[in-house]
């Protein structure tokens, strides 16, 4: 996510295009400072990207006064640390999700950000998907009338290392690791959930791991002790209900790897990262269900896509720009550590569920 995502597609493109558009018409550039752990590999990119400045100091970055930004994308169990140490360098921070491994410790982020008066973001990037901005718009023009039920497939064939190389880092797979499919998803769900139908109410979830062994990135058979699994039922305020499942062991069957069907009284969308199909009241078919006959009834033909009228870059590239304009300019960037904070505490509360069996309330923030 660091190379390609942040680096590659988001901060250096953005660079190549001449920085980022402020509300005074002014145009700010980047200047990346790459910290790693590893000197050769760090000198390498800054190479290839020619980037000035690297180094696997992270102190000494953070002490340097022209740094306005620390983002932070390390695996998950690194962040809080690195994050401490750059709020108390006074830096404002941009994190990869989640922001941490417990709400106990997302809590002390907010509070130690707040105190600091530093500004922080956590990457939402789902929201600035092509296809869940359709759906934003469809939601705002009122397409749907009443929304009743939101449907999420999310996942894929994660190999497991035996035969063909897994494609996701070994890391995800063990619980002490800080990996787990729900701590990886439910932030993301949350957020999701929150920004286009309202805050959850309540959790009901079952979190498993279906397959125990895999194989690392040196070839040797490891125990999986993380969830590869979850179906999960969620209440919204306003009393929409939304099932999601995440899998890292379903073969693919849709049209991409996460698609949402949304039903409402006037009509139905399926968006996926980046298509819209919709079908309205006015268009919708008259099944009727009889085991006796053949149906031949083309059911996927009575969707209609909903065409690309703006263009929409990369999700992760618009979010940086936005977080860049909230640090210089106070341009709005709901997307912070209390953001954040709600997805960590959904996924422990949607473990906790998956635990005793229960469903579980989400209290208001
Ligand atoms: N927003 C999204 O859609 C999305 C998708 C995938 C991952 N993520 C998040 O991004 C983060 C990184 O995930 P990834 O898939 O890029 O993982 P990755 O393993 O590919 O990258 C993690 C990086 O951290 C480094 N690292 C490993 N151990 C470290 C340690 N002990 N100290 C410091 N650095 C260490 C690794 O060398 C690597 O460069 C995770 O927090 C994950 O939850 C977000």
């Amino acid at each position: 996510m660091g190379y390609r995502q942040h680096l590659v597609r988001s901060l250096l493109a953005i660079q190549a295009d001449g920085g980022v558009e402020l509300s005074d018409g002014r145009r700010v550039g980047i200047r990346p400072v790459l910290v790693g752990r590893n000197a050769e590999k760090l000198a390498e990119i800054a190479k290839r990207h020619e980037i000035a400045e690297w180094t696997t100091d992270l102190d000494a970055a953070l002490a340097d006064p022209r740094i306005d930004i620390y983002f932070d994308s390390q695996l998950t169990s690194a962040r809080v640390p690195a994050v401490k140490k750059a709020i108390a360098a006074g830096k404002n921070i941009y994190a990869e999700k989640p922001i941490a491994e417990t709400s106990e410790e997302a809590r002390d982020l907010i509070a130690l950000a707040e105190e600091a008066g530093v500004k922080n973001g956590v990457v939402h990037d789902k929201l600035y998907l092509p296809g869940l901005r359709k759906l934003r718009r469809l939601i705002d023009s009122g397409f749907f009338g009443r929304i009743l039920s939101v449907r999420g497939e999310f996942g894929y064939w994660v190999f497991e290392g035996d035969w063909i190389p897994s494609q996701r880092p070994s890391w995800n797979y063990r619980s002490e690791d800080g990996g787990g499919i729900v701590s990886d998803m439910f932030p993301h769900w949350n957020y999701v959930l929150e920004g286009l139908f309202g805050q959850v109410r309540s959790v009901y979830a079952q979190a498993v791991t279906h397959i125990d062994e895999r194989v690392d990135e040196q070839g040797k058979p490891y125990t999986a002790t993380a969830d590869d699994a979850a179906y999960a039922v969620f209440e919204l305020e306003g009393g929409v209900i939304a099932q999601l499942n995440s899998s890292w062991d379903v073969r693919v069957h849709r049209n991409e790897l996460v698609e949402f069907q949304v039903d409402g009284t006037l009509g139905s969308a399926v968006v996926g990262l980046f298509g819209a199909e919709i079908q309205p009241r006015t268009a919708t078919p008259r099944p009727t269900w009889n085991p006796d006959v053949k149906d031949d009834h083309d059911y996927l033909a009575d969707w209609h896509q909903v065409p690309e009228t703006t263009p929409m870059g990369n999700g992760f590239r618009a979010q940086w720009e936005d977080f860049i304009r909230h640090v210089l300019d106070d341009g709005p960037h709901p997307y912070d550590f209390r953001s954040g904070a709600r997805g960590v505490r959904l996924a422990e509360l949607a473990l906790r569920s998956s635990a005793g069996g229960k469903r579980i309330e989400v209290p208001a923030e």
